[in-house]
């Protein structure tokens, strides 16, 4: 589970103070010992019982101009600073059932009862409320594909909540959560580990009852745009399309494009043909995601040749 980090109570910090020291003490979220070393701030924010209410109030006063700017998440996520290219400071809210938001969406839009791990690391503490609920689970990433289906040795950990003011480092691709909602409305802060190389690093949705991976959480527009060129009326893109199923250092945008490429071919044999070179990739990844994407195309080849 993540790392506990236990901390005596601690004099509240200014919001000012904590970003001026986070930078000032060479901060580097790669590295765990030095989320470790500033987990005494974020404890020390924590004590400062006004300042998210009064950045909260600042943004309304500006029509939210900033959340516009550089929040790139749902109304759960209040973005408190985003000035460094290795991390950022958000706030989350983690509704309870009693409360109407709640009610009126369910538990889904809050991550609610989705196992899953982070592709970055982060550092968090309660601040309001009683805290979100968690089942804890770790694995080891080194030891898996990521295809979904693919069994993984899932080890639970145990039940535990985010109260407030304990400080808690999730190690990216080894702990594993299932959030269960708050018993009352409850909000947390966090320090991000941010690298726009995290879109290229897997984020796992699990299946905690059979030990498997259930899907892929983070999704580019790449992947998107990839779909769009492999279909482009001329072919003018297609070339594109092929240097990214070449040479991505993404393996899963590579098996993406080889995916699309094969899609696009208005005969099922001529796509099985390009996914059979994926089926042979070196890649344990393309070779299974290939694998499954041509039993997908045999297993519906009626239907699809009725569409096409
Ligand atoms: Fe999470």
């Amino acid at each position: 589970m993540p790392r506990v980090i236990d901390l005596e109570e601690a004099a509240p910090i200014d919001f000012g103070d904590f970003i001026a020291a986070l930078d000032d003490s060479r901060f580097d979220p790669r590295d765990e010992e030095s989320f470790v070393a500033v987990a005494p701030l974020l404890k020390r924010l924590a004590a400062n019982r006004s300042f998210l209410a009064d950045l909260a109030v600042a943004e309304l006063k500006d029509r939210c101009a900033r959340q516009d700017e550089a929040n790139g998440y749902t109304p759960q996520v209040l973005m408190l600073h985003r000035a460094s290219e290795a991390y950022f400071i958000r706030a989350n809210f983690w509704p309870g059932p009693r409360d109407p938001i709640f009610k009126a969406s369910g538990p889904g839009p809050f991550f609610y009862h989705v196992p899953h791990d982070h592709n970055f690391s982060f550092l968090t503490v309660g601040y309001f409320g009683p805290g979100y609920w968690s089942d804890y689970y770790e694995y080891d990433r080194s030891d898996v594909v990521g295809y979904p289906g693919e069994k993984v040795d899932l080890r639970f950990v145990e039940r535990a909540r985010l109260e407030q003011g304990k400080v808690m480092l999730y190690r990216a691709h080894r702990d594993v959560h299932l959030q269960l909602p708050a018993d009352e409305m409850s909000i947390s802060i966090n320090i991000m580990e941010s690298d726009p190389a995290l879109n290229f690093a897997d984020q796992f949705r699990f299946d905690v009852a059979k030990c498997e991976i259930a899907g892929m959480l983070n999704v580019t527009s790449t992947e998107a745009l990839l779909a769009l060129a492999a279909n482009f009326p001329d072919g003018n893109a297609r070339d594109l399309v092929e240097d990214f199923a070449a040479g991505h250092p993404c393996a899963r945008i590579r098996f993406t494009a080889l995916r699309e490429l094969a899609a696009a071919e208005p005969d099922i044999d001529d796509g099985l043909e390009i996914l059979a070179r994926g089926e042979r990739s070196p890649e344990p990844l393309i070779a299974r995601l290939s694998a499954a994407e041509a039993e997908r195309l045999r297993a519906n080849r009626g239907w699809l040749e009725r569409a096409l």
